[in-house]
């Protein structure tokens, strides 16, 4: 394999694979990363996981809002999945290669989900809209059929748009340096490694945040301006309270988001160092994850409810007499 790096004086030789700089100078502090990721990227998945699982096992959460949760969830976990445990191995190794197919699947993946998360984030907007501004139409508007448009219609924009923008940008050539000097395939880094002009790239990506990014915040921003005109117009406080505890959990893990997001963006535009950008984007990719089913298990009285009957029932009865069963016959 020829490594550019290693011929500087031919810089047009082709990249096969790229290095994954990352955290390389955290030197022996990598192994206390890794250990503090692996604990949050199982939480992030039992979290999830359950989510998924209380959901589906309980009738009284069959509703338009946690069918998006369900949806949600399962993105968070292909998210976090295509970049922590590549991150985790990387913590480990000495040599951090990716071939530049992975590179490409991982960016893929990664921007899928994120620009998926985004319109899905939107919907659960409209949802939470329509059931406490138009609550007389809301069965109708929001059937289970509706629902599943909705959240397909989500998807097929993530991945139509992102399977167009990734395409485009390896099919680039790349030359010169393969060091990227980050910890995941994301889009910036990539482009820097391409020796070629990126300008329209560069264009296409201020397009898509701008058309598939920005236009679902300004979305939910309408939605919640309507919202919370609506609920400060009930004339009982506990009528209020009821409706607003229904969309703060939604309300908070929008503002998680999008506040992560606008964090790391700013951090890219400033003159911050990379090692510092590197932590902001780690931080950005993981919080979101771990946080959101703690935010809706523990803020949502159904959620926390049918948690609580879910495992007394399985505690209680059902494993507990199968325990004793299997202890009785062996
Ligand atoms: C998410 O929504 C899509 C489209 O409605 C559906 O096909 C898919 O099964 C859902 N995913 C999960 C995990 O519920």
């Amino acid at each position: 394999m020829i490594y550019s790096e290693s011929n500087p004086g031919k810089n047009q030789t082709i990249s096969e694979v790229f290095i994954l700089v990352g955290f390389s100078n955290l030197n022996k502090l990598q192994i206390v990363l890794f250990l503090v990721l692996l604990v949050i990227y199982l939480v992030t998945l039992i979290g999830n996981l359950l989510v998924i699982l209380l959901i589906k096992l309980n009738p009284s959460l069959h509703t338009p809002m946690y069918f998006f949760l369900v949806n949600l969830s399962f993105l968070e976990i292909c998210f976090t999945s295509s970049v922590v445990p590549q991150l985790l191995i990387d913590l480990l190794v000495v040599q951090k290669t990716i071939t530049i197919a992975g590179c490409a699947a991982q960016m893929y993946v990664i921007t899928i989900m994120g620009l998926t998360e985004c319109c899905l984030l939107a919907v659960m907007a409209y949802d939470r809209y329509m059931a406490i501004c138009h609550p007389l139409h809301y069965k109708t508007i929001m059937s289970g059929q509706a629902c599943a448009q909705f959240a397909g219609a989500s998807w097929i924009i993530g991945i139509s748009v992102e399977v167009v923008q990734t395409t485009w940008i390896f099919s680039l050539p790349f030359c010169g340096s393969n060091r990227i000097h980050h910890f995941l395939c994301d889009i910036p880094p990539v482009l820097k490694m391409a020796c070629t002009d990126t300008s329209k790239n560069e264009i296409m990506v201020f397009t898509v945040s701008v058309l598939f990014i920005m236009s679902p915040f300004l979305m939910i921003i309408l939605s919640y301006i309507c919202i919370i005109s609506t609920i400060l117009m009930l004339p009982s406080v506990e009528g209020r309270n009821k409706a607003f505890s229904t969309c703060s959990s939604h309300l908070m893990v929008v503002t998680l988001f999008y506040g992560m997001a606008l964090i790391s963006y700013l951090g890219l535009k400033s003159s911050f160092t990379p090692e510092s950008n590197q932590m902001i984007s780690l931080m950005n990719i993981i919080v979101g994850p771990v946080l959101n089913p703690i935010i809706y298990t523990l803020r949502n009285k159904e959620v926390k409810g049918a948690f609580i009957k879910t495992v007394e029932k399985s505690i209680f009865s059902h494993n507990w007499r199968k325990q004793r069963m299997k202890d009785s016959v062996s």
